[in-house]
């Protein structure tokens, strides 16, 4: 009896020792290794998606088990068992409450809720623990109080489960997020996306801000809270360095006490029915990174001028009534990766300076008021989207503009005033795959593509400008076309239909209200390969007799021949 208790005593001293000896190999001891088989034993996976759990068996020690991070004693600091399709299997009785030790529990994205299953209360007796993730697991109803008992946690994520914590809490074992977190003093990190909190401003800013004055990171994503913002939060400046509050309706302005958070690098109240004008000097925080406002229709605001050597990467509003011009000083922003301002209300020019951010990689600004030329965008090299449609631009582009873009993926020039030639350069560029210049006044001929270095283009959109001239046939050898439209230009001369044969992809070509003599083989009735389309617009083709390849649509859902 006493060599045993001898043993455990050993056993606890070795587990709890801080000081950390560092040996390279861990060994298992051997009841943590029995308690994470039997552990194993119950839990309820498809071995065929483990690449976790396969590695545990007795054969090896446990240290060396995947998802197994051990101390150099050998005691079980941790264990990460996420993405493995487990769907039950911890309960109370479960051998993983034994590692009384850990620190660290990952057990996200799997199915351990299953849609009805609770949190077993058990999981209070892991009272080392640091790290807990339970995020999207299907868990459902209340968080058990005996979470409140980890007053060591640093890290809680409770994300993306079906949870309720209710506002005002009938029983005790159903804790509201004030009785939550009130003795969770450590936490850096609370994840509480989606779990149902149901409560107004002054209610769960002040339960965050009175107890958690470590933390970090805050991200309550879509958990029915509503504002407005309460003063309390405020005590949290220097710390809270990400708040997400997404999809909340918080109804409210956004505070002034924003601009405080010196620590802030990430801010995201996407769709969160903001209204009351956006304080600016929050664009202007050093540490911002990323911010998201999108989404939020009646948020007004406007750009100020922005600091050198600013640290944002996103830069997110679309969707919001920002206003005003672009200011000269975006250009400041060197780390810039994405611009989404579409679909709000700026005017004015597009900044030179803008040409500057290399970084660049989204830049999406249709659906404003922009006026003015485009200025060259060959400086941003790694730049993949560009969205400059519905806007007011003028003047022309030109081969100078794109030259050094090997990423552009996606330009869109739709809907403005531009003119001049469309440079057949654009087609060169070896990564397009989506052009539209739909509606502007673009004139000249369209001349024939000689180096087409690659076939990605698949949405060619040149319709309603002046376009003249024969078709060039090197658009034969786009042969990943699934959308061509060539309508109302001047285009002249003849275009064989036959040929279409070539472009299997096409589903949707428009080339009404052209000059365009459409002719075909009339004589031919069985083509061994057609595009099948699902938009075929040949009005005013001056066809004579019926293209046989139509008698053998079978996607078609608008076919125009009219003014034939
Ligand atoms: C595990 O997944 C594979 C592949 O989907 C399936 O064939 C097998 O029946 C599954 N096994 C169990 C026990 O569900
Ligand atoms: C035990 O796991 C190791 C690797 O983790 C593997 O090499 C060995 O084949 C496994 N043994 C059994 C009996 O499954
Ligand atoms: C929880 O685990 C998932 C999967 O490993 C991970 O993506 C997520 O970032 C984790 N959450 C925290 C707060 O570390
Ligand atoms: C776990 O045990 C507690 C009592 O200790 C009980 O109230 C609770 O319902 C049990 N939970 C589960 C999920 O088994
Ligand atoms: C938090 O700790 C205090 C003091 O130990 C205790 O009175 C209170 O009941 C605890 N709260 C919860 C929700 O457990
Ligand atoms: C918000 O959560 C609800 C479930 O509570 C879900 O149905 C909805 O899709 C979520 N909204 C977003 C934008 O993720
Ligand atoms: C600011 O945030 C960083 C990173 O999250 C952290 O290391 C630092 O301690 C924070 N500052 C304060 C005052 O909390
Ligand atoms: C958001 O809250 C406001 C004020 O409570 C309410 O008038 C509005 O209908 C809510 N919007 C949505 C989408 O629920
Ligand atoms: C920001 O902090 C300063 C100094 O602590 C204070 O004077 C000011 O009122 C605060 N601003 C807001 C909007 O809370
Ligand atoms: C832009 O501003 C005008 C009035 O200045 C307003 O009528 C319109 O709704 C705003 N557009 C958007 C997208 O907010
Ligand atoms: C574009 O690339 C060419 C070489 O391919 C180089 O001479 C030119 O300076 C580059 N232009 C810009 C604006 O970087
Ligand atoms: C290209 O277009 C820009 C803006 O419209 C213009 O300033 C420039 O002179 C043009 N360059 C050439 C070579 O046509």
């Amino acid at each position: 009896m006493k060599t045993l208790l001898d043993f455990f005593l050993f056993l606890i001293i070795l587990c709890v020792s801080i000081i950390i000896i560092p040996v390279v190999h861990s060994k298992c001891i051997p009841d943590q290794q029995l308690s994470l088989l039997h552990f194993k034993k119950g839990l309820v996976f498809n071995a065929s998606f483990s690449s976790k759990l396969i590695s545990w068996n007795s054969s090896a020690d446990c240290c060396s088990w995947v998802g197994v991070t051990c101390k150099a004693n050998g005691c079980i600091l941790g264990l990460d068992i996420s993405n493995e399709f487990i769907s039950g299997g911890i309960d109370n009785s479960s051998s993983l409450f034994q590692l009384q030790y850990l620190q660290s529990l990952n057990l996200a994205y799997n199915k351990l809720g299953n849609g009805f299953q609770l949190i077993p209360s058990a999981i209070g007796q892991l009272t080392s623990l640091r790290y807990l993730n339970l995020s999207h697991n299907y868990y459902s109803g209340q968080i058990p109080i005996e979470i409140s008992h980890l007053t060591g946690l640093k890290v809680l994520d409770f994300s993306y489960n079906n949870f309720r914590l209710p506002e005002s809490p009938l029983k005790l074992e159903s804790p509201n997020l004030h009785m939550l977190v009130e003795n969770l003093t450590e936490l850096r990190e609370l994840f509480l996306d989606e779990v149902q909190i149901s409560a107004p401003g002054s209610v769960w800013c002040q339960a965050i801000s009175s107890s958690l004055s470590n933390l970090r990171v805050l991200s309550l994503s879509n958990c029915s809270l509503s504002g407005p913002f309460h003063e309390s939060l405020a005590k949290l400046q220097f710390t809270l360095s990400l708040i997400h509050l997404d999809y909340n309706n918080i109804s409210a302005p956004v505070s002034p006490f924003f601009a405080n958070f010196s620590n802030l690098t990430s801010l995201s109240l996407r769709d969160c029915g903001l209204h009351g004008t956006f304080p600016k000097e929050i664009f202007q925080l050093p540490s911002l990174q990323s911010i998201d406002l999108s989404h939020n229709p009646q948020l007004d605001g406007s750009l100020p001028e922005f600091p050198k050597n600013g640290s944002l990467e996103y830069l997110i509003l679309e969707w919001t009534n920002f206003s005003g011009p672009l200011p000269n000083s975006i250009g400041n922003l060197k780390m810039l990766s994405a611009i989404f301002i579409h679909d709000c209300n700026f005017t004015g020019s597009i900044p030179i300076s803008m040409t500057n951010l290399s970084q660049l990689i989204y830049l999406e600004m249709d659906g404003n008021k922009f006026e003015g030329s485009i200025p060259s965008f060959s400086r941003p090299m790694n730049l993949e989207v560009l969205g400059l449609d519905s806007n007011r631009l003028t003047g022309n582009i030109n081969c100078t503009h794109w030259g050094n873009l090997t990423k552009l993926s996606s330009l869109s020039l739709r809907g403005n005033m531009l003119n001049g030639n469309i440079p057949t350069s654009l087609l060169s560029l070896p990564s397009l795959n989506f052009l539209d210049l739909y509606g502007n006044q673009f004139f000249g001929q369209f001349p024939e593509i000689s180096n087409i270095s690659s076939n990605f283009v698949k949405y060619l959109l040149l319709g309603s400008n002046n376009l003249e001239g024969p078709i060039p046939m090197s658009i034969f050898n786009f042969r990943r076309l699934t959308w061509l439209d060539l309508s109302s230009n001047n285009f002249s001369g003849s275009f064989p239909l036959d040929d279409l044969q070539q472009l299997r992809n096409l589903s949707d070509l428009r080339l009404s209200d052209n000059n365009l003599f459409l002719t075909h083989d009339a004589t031919n009735f069985s083509y061994s390969y057609f595009p099948q389309f699902q938009f075929l617009m040949l009005a005013s083709g001056k066809l004579t007799t019926f293209p046989n390849f139509l008698r053998n649509q079978s996607k078609l859902y608008r076919l125009d021949l009219s003014d034939n």
